[in-house]
């Protein structure tokens, strides 16, 4: 039995990435998949991807810093499944750049991406996660909105927003049978099947994992996408059916020390 077999999902930052990897793997465990991303070539390019593996998706190009163009992807995504039993807020843009030089324009870009539309997703498309009578919500969380991370000051903010969201919104759903859970990723830097992880806009390569931060974590190598995936597969699934207002750490290790003593 596939574990998503029957449900429909809505996967946001799906042009890449996380996106792409859940979006594929959400799809070959049975789910039709709503595929949302700004980026309309690569978005359309994994549904694509999807519907050649035999699954059912569709591409719905959405600037997630738009609450109207939100909507309409909410529309959208409820005219073509009514009912939602998935939707992973996993969309997210990191700008870095030291504090005097951070314009109010990039900081509210970072909060509407990271922090505000997964709000606002979750919100629009209440109906048909309601509807579903057994949703779940994840959020993309990282580790830097935990401490916080002195080059990505807005991300970190507008990250560390959504474990108290996580929380309250876990609290405010639960009865409408809609559990809520985030995943605190750390450097996810490669991927088993060949899927570009690219952080910012300009950053089409991706990037390796810095020595610092390979020295930081005990098992000395970067997450894969893939395995950011299998965590959101998991809190999708009904394997999770008693993980509510949670926050899943995905770092290797690094976040479990003390920072210094090693
Ligand atoms: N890669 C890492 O090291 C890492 C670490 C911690 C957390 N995360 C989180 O994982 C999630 C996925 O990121 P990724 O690593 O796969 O990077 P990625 O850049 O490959 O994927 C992010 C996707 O979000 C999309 N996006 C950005 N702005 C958007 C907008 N305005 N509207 C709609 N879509 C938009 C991008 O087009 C891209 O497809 C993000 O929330 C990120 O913060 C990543």
């Amino acid at each position: 039995m596939k574990r998503l077999e029957g449900k429909n999902a809505v996967v946001t930052g799906a042009a890449s990435g996380v996106g792409r990897a859940a979006s594929l793997l959400f799809a070959r465990e049975g789910a039709a998949v709503a595929c949302v991303d700004i980026d309309a070539e690569m978005g359309a390019e994994t549904a694509d991807m999807v519907k050649d593996e035999g699954g059912n998706a569709v591409f719905v190009e959405t600037d997630l810093t738009d609450p109207a163009a939100i909507d309409d992807m909410a529309r959208t995504c409820m005219a073509w499944q009514p009912v939602l039993h998935v939707l992973f807020n996993n969309a997210g843009v990191a700008e870095r750049a030291a504090f005097d030089d951070i314009s109010l324009e990039d900081w509210d870009r970072q909060v509407a991406v990271n922090l505000t539309a997964p709000f606002l997703c979750s919100q629009k498309l209440l109906p048909a996660l309601k509807a579903a009578k057994g949703a779940a919500i994840i959020h993309h969380g990282s580790i830097d909105g935990v401490l916080g991370n002195p080059t990505l000051v807005a991300y970190s903010a507008a990250k560390g927003g959504l474990q108290p969201l996580t929380h309250v919104m876990g609290y405010w759903l639960a009865p409408h049978g809609i559990r809520v859970n985030c995943i605190n990723s750390g450097a996810l830097r490669e991927s088993k099947q060949g899927i570009p992880v690219r952080l910012n806009r300009d950053n089409r390569a991706g990037q390796p994992m810095s020595d610092v931060q390979r020295r930081a974590t005990p098992m000395a190598r970067p997450g894969y996408v893939e395995e950011a995936a299998d965590a959101a597969l998991f809190l999708a699934s009904d394997e999770s059916s008693y993980v509510n207002g949670s926050v899943i750490t995905l770092d290797g290790g690094r976040t479990g020390l003390t920072p210094g003593t090693f």
